[in-house]
């Protein structure tokens, strides 16, 4: 019969039109989930700095890690072949860390797992990411951009201390 034509390629149609719409809008979603609800963002350029000269530059003359207020820790770390400095971050449960970190020689990265941390880090570039750290352990501060021959030694960790 002729007048099913029309109504069978519609059918095909809108087999194939609302799939391409719900897709994107779908993916919209999870980008607006991930950004807002879970805080997981594309590291922004926080600034750039002459790494020819980062002892001298105010965020990394002393790299260590300090309370900036209850709860928030500061560290200032700078990468270089083949260690962070500093190597060890402790702090106690429940504190947000804010990484600042930028490298003195080559391309770096400061990758921590399970959290909200990771970052290339580029020389003349300085590097900003923030995590929760809410259960006592010991997590791996890792190098995961390859930087040469003793790149997986490159390491440290981050010591989450219970609260007494
Ligand atoms: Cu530093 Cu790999």
């Amino acid at each position: 019969m002729a007048t099913d034509r029309p109504s069978t390629v519609y059918l095909w149609e809108l087999a194939w039109i609302l799939p391409s719409i719900a897709l994107p809008v779908g993916m919209l979603a999870a980008l607006a989930v991930t950004a807002f609800g879970a805080g997981i963002n594309v590291a922004g350029d926080r600034g750039r700095i002459d790494p020819t000269k980062v002892a001298e530059h105010a965020l990394f003359k002393e790299p260590g890690v300090a309370e900036i207020a209850p709860g928030q820790y500061e560290v200032r770390m700078t990468g270089q072949i083949w260690a962070f400095v500093p190597n060890e971050v402790r702090v106690p449960a429940g504190s947000t860390v804010h990484f600042w970190a930028t490298s003195k020689d080559l391309v770096h990265g400061l990758f921590v797992p399970r959290h909200n941390v990771n970052v290339m880090l580029l020389p003349g570039q300085i590097s900003h990411a923030q995590a929760r750290f809410d259960t006592p352990g010991e997590y791996p501060i890792i190098c995961h951009e390859y930087c040469g021959i003793a790149h997986h030694t490159m390491a440290g960790k981050i010591i989450v201390e219970a609260r007494r």
